[in-house]
C-alpha cells in the first residue's frame, strides 16, 4: 500500500519530535498503521531551521496554506498553536477534505464545535491526543477504554508548570516569583505564562476531557479558572500540617443540577497518589461508575512524550483512513447528535469543602463570632487550628477546613467574617476535595 502523506505544520519543540519518532520507530509503525507514514512536506517560517532537521527527506516551505490545500497531502499535523491562524489552516484542511491530527488544546477548547461540526461535514477525522496531557493516552482512555462508564467525575494535575512551582515552593520554601523563572527555563511553559500560572492552559484541557467524558459541547467560557500565583508559603505549610498537599486540579464532576468545571488550587490528602505527583508530571483521576477510580500518570509535555500522542493519533487516522465515517469514534466520544444540553454549573453551586485561614485579634469571643457565621451558612468545621502568636503579636493565625458546603454560602460567610471588627484584612479560601 501506498505510505500516507502528511503535511507538517510547524517543526518547534513539538514538531521535532514527532519528525524524529516517525523515523526512528519506521518500521513498528508500519507494522502497526499497515502501511508506512511519511512526511512529505514541512511548513515553517523558520525555513533554514526546518531544512536543517528534514534535509532532502521532506519538502520545506513557509506556507502553511499551500500545505493544507496541496493535493499530495493525507494528513494534516498542526503544531502551530494559538486560536487564530492555526483555526483558518485547520478549516481550510478539513474544507479541503484533509484529516487533522493537532495538540493544539487553546483551539479546541474555543472553536472545537465548529471544527468538529466542519469535519464531520466532511466526513474528516480530526484527532487530539497531544492536547490533552502530552504524552498521557487520556483521550484514548476516555473516548474509548472507560467507553462502558458513566464517568462521574475527573481530577487532574495537567498543568506541569504548575505543578512544578508548587513542588518547589514546598520542598525548598521558595518564593512563586523564583520558581516560575525556573519553570520557564525548563521550557514548559505557554508562551504566554499567565496561561500557566492563571490556570488557562489546565482549563483547555479539562473542557476538552469534559467533553468528551459527558458528552457535551466545549464550554471553555463557563470554566471558573484560578491558578496559583496568589499562594502563599503560609498555606503550602499549613495544609502539610493538616495532612494535606497543595495542587493545582482540573475538576470536573457530574453533580445533581449540572456540570462543574473548574481549575483551582486544591488541598488534596498527603496520602492520595496525586497528591504525591511532583516537578512538571501530570496525573489525572478518573472516577467511572463500573471501573471505580482509575489514574494516569506520566510526562504532560515535552518534545518526544507529545509527538508520542501525536504519532499515535496518525496511526490511528491511517488504520481508519478507509473505514466508513460511521464507524470511526466520535470526535467528542458521544455520536454527535446524542450531545447533551445538561449545563455547567456556575461556581457558586458548586458544592466542596473549604480550608480557609484568617488573622484574627487574640481576644476572647472571636472564635464564637466566626463560629456563628459558618453556622448560619450551614457550614460545619471539620477540623482547626489556631497557630500560636509571635512573641508581642496581638494577631494570631486561624485555619479551619470544612465539611462540604456550597460555595455561594462560603462566599456569603467569608464578606461576614471580613466585616468583623476582630479579624484583620481578607479570608483566604483553598477548595479541598478528597477524591475518593
Ligand atoms: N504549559 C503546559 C504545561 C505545556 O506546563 O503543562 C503542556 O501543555
Amino acid at each position: 500500500m501506498k505510505p500516507i502523506r502528511v503535511g507538517l505544520l510547524g517543526i518547534g519543540t513539538v514538531g521535532g519530535g514527532t519528525w524524529e519518532v516517525l523515523r526512528r520507530n519506521a518500521d513498528e509503525i508500519q507494522r502497526r498503521a499497515g502501511r508506512a507514514i511519511e512526511i512529505t512536506v514541512v511548513a515553517d517560517k523558520a525555513v533554514a531551521h526546518a531544512r536543517k532537521i528534514v534535509g532532502r527527506r521532506a519538502r520545506v516551505t513557509p506556507d502553511a496554506f499551500e500545505v493544507v490545500r496541496g493535493p499530495d497531502v493525507d494528513i494534516v499535523v498542526e503544531l502551530i498553536g494559538g486560536d487564530t491562524v492555526a483555526k483558518e489552516l485547520v478549516l481550510e484542511a478539513i474544507r479541503n477534505g484533509k484529516h487533522v491530527v493537532t495538540a493544539n488544546k487553546a483551539l479546541l477548547a474555543t472553536h472545537g464545535n465548529e471544527i468538529f461540526k466542519a469535519a464531520q461535514k466532511k466526513s474528516v477525522m480530526v484527532a487530539f491526543e497531544a492536547a490533552v496531557a502530552g504524552g498521557i493516552p487520556i483521550i484514548k482512555a476516555l473516548r474509548e477504554g472507560l467507553a462502558a462508564n458513566r464517568i462521574e467525575w475527573i481530577a487532574g494535575i495537567i498543568n506541569g508548570t504548575s505543578n512544578f512551582i508548587l513542588s518547589e515552593m514546598r520542598d525548598k520554601g521558595l518564593p512563586f516569583a523564583a520558581v516560575l523563572k525556573q519553570a520557564q527555563q525548563r521550557g514548559y511553559a505557554e508562551a504566554d505564562p499567565s496561561f500557566d500560572i492563571e490556570g488557562v492552559d489546565a482549563a483547555h484541557k479539562l473542557t476538552i476531557m469534559s467533553a468528551i467524558a459527558f458528552g457535551i459541547p466545549m464550554q471553555l467560557g463557563k470554566a471558573y479558572t484560578e491558578g496559583v500565583s496568589r499562594l502563599t508559603q503560609e498555606d503550602i505549610r499549613y495544609a502539610e500540617e493538616l495532612g494535606y498537599r497543595i495542587k493545582l486540579l482540573g475538576i470536573t464532576k457530574r453533580a445533581k443540577h449540572g456540570i462543574e468545571l473548574r481549575v483551582h488550587p486544591t488541598l488534596v490528602p498527603t496520602r492520595r497518589l496525586i497528591a504525591n505527583v511532583e516537578g512538571v508530571m501530570n496525573a489525572i483521576l478518573v472516577k467511572g461508575d463500573a471501573v471505580g477510580t482509575t489514574m494516569y500518570y506520566g510526562a504532560g509535555a515535552g518534545s518526544l512524550p507529545t509527538a508520542s500522542a501525536v504519532v499515535a493519533d496518525l496511526i490511528d487516522v491511517t488504520r481508519l483512513i478507509t473505514a466508513d465515517p460511521e464507524h470511526r469514534v466520535p470526535h467528542l466520544a458521544f455520536q454527535p447528535d446524542r450531545l447533551s444540553d445538561i449545563p455547567i454549573l456556575p461556581m457558586g453551586e458548586v458544592e466542596t469543602s473549604y480550608y480557609l485561614r484568617m488573622q484574627v485579634l487574640d481576644r476572647p469571643g472571636v472564635l464564637a463570632d466566626i463560629a456563628r457565621i459558618l453556622a448560619d451558612g450551614s457550614i460545619s468545621i471539620d477540623a482547626m487550628v489556631q497557630k500560636e502568636p509571635g512573641e508581642g503579636e496581638q494577631r494570631v493565625d486561624i485555619v479551619m477546613l470544612t465539611h462540604r458546603a456550597l460555595e455561594k454560602n462560603v462566599n456569603a460567610a467569608m464578606k461576614k467574617i471580613e466585616k468583623l471588627a476582630t479579624v484583620v484584612g481578607k479570608v483566604t479560601r483553598i477548595r479541598l476535595e478528597e477524591l475518593l
